[in-house]
C-alpha cells in the first residue's frame, strides 16, 4: 500500500541549536522505491514500493521484522546499492552512490585494534586535515566526555568493554558531522543494560546536535524511546505500513516508558507488527512463529 509522503519538510522549526551549518538541510527522500534479488524469473522481491522522507533534525527510526528489508533500505539510501525502480535523493540531488555526507553505522562496525581511543575517534577529522591540533583536541575530547570516555582516551580496543567500543564507535562517526546518520541495529547484541545506556548516550548526541538522523531497530520500546518519527515496515516485500509521529517531549528520559502516550504509540505500533507477522505466519513462514509469540505477549493478545 503506497503511503503517502510527508509534506512538511521541518525546515519551519527555529533554530535554537546554534553550531548547525545553515543551509545544509540534510534532507532525504524514498519516492516508489523497488527492490529485488536474483534473476528472472526467480527474483525474490524484497522492498515492494517504499515511501518516506527524511527530515533534518529529526531522529527517523525505522521498524520491522527481520528479513523485510531494513538494510536493503539503508544501502539503498547510502548508495552502497541501486533501486530496481524509484528513486532516492539528498536534498533533491538523486543519490547515485556512496558520499561523505551520509555516514553507515552498522553493528559490525569496528575500531581499528592499533590506534588507542583517542586516535580512534579523532581519525575521520584527523586524515581529511580539516581541524587544527588544537581544535581537533578540543572536539575529540567534547565528544569523548559526552560518551563517558574521557578517562579512556588513551587506551586501545582491546582494553575497553563492548559497551565502551561501542560508544567510542559511536563518537567516531558523529566526529565527521555527515548531513546525514543511517544506523543500522548498531545495538544489537549488546545485553539489556549496556543496551539502555548507549540507547541513552545516544539520544543525548542527538539532542544535543541534531541532524539528519535514521535508526534501524526491531525493537519497539527502544524505537519509541528514540524517535520523533516512527517508519513501520511491512513483511517482505517491504511497503510502508504507518508513519507515526512520536510526539514525546525532549530530552527523553526513561521514565517516559510508563506515560499514557508512550503506551499509546506502543499499542498502536505493536498492532500493526502484530498483523504483519500474523500475515508471515499464514503464509507458512515458520520463522515468524517466535515473532507472533513475542509480539502476542508484549501486546497481550
Ligand atoms: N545481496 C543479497 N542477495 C540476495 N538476497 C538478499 C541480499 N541481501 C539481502 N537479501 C535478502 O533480502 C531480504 C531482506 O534482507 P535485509 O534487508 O537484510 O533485511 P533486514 O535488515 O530487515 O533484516 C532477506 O530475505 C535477505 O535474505
Ligand atoms: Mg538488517
Amino acid at each position: 500500500m503506497p503511503q503517502e509522503i510527508p509534506k512538511d519538510n521541518g525546515n519551519g522549526h527555529k533554530d535554537q541549536h546554534p553550531g548547525i551549518t545553515q543551509g545544509a538541510s540534510g534532507e532525504m527522500t524514498v519516492e516508489h522505491v523497488h527492490k529485488g534479488y536474483g534473476l528472472k524469473p526467480l527474483v525474490k522481491v524484497v522492498l515492494g514500493d517504499c515511501n518516506f522522507v527524511l527530515e533534518n533534525r529529526k531522529l527517523t527510526v525505522l521498524i520491522g521484522p527481520s528479513g523485510c528489508g531494513k538494510s536493503t533500505l539503508v544501502n539503498i539510501l547510502a548508495g552502497y546499492d541501486m533501486p530496481d525502480s524509484g528513486k532516492v535523493t539528498l536534498d533533491g540531488v538523486p543519490v547515485k552512490g556512496p558520499g561523505r555526507d551520509r555516514l553507515v553505522v552498522f553493528q559490525e562496525t569496528a575500531l581499528f585494534p592499533w590506534m588507542t581511543t583517542y586516535q580512534n575517534v579523532s581519525f575521520g577529522p584527523r586524515v581529511r586535515n580539516e581541524l587544527s591540533k588544537e581544535e581537533l583536541r578540543v572536539e575529540t575530547t567534547r565528544l569523548l566526555k559526552l560518551v563517558g570516555l574521557e578517562a579512556f582516551a588513551d587506551k586501545y580496543p582491546s582494553q575497553l568493554s563492548g559497551g565502551m567500543m561501542r560508544r567510542a564507535e559511536l563518537v567516531r562517526a558523529l566526529i565527521n558531522r555527515p548531513k546525514v546518520m543511517l544506523m543500522d541495529e548498531p545495538f544489537r547484541g549488546l545485553d539489556a543494560m549496556t543496551r539502555a545506556l548507549m540507547q541513552e548516550y545516544y539520544v543525548r548526541l542527538f539532542e544535543t546536535k541534531p541532524g539528519t538522523n535514521l535508526f534501524v531497530t526491531s525493537e519497539i520500546e527502544e524505537a519509541i524511546f528514540l524517535a520523533d518519527r516512527l517508519v513501520i515496515m511491512s513483511n517482505r516485500p517491504a511497503t510502508i505500513r504507518k508513519v507515526l509521529e512520536i510526539d514525546l517531549p525532549r530530552p527523553r528520559q526513561f521514565q517516559m516508558l510508563t506515560s499514557k502516550e508512550y503506551l499509546g504509540y506502543k499499542g498502536e505500533a505493536l498492532e500493526i507488527l502484530h498483523e504483519e507477522a500474523m500475515k508471515a505466519f499464514a503464509r507458512g513462514k515458520t520463522s515468524s512463529a517466535d515473532f507472533v509469540e513475542a509480539y502476542s505477549k508484549i501486546a497481550g493478545k
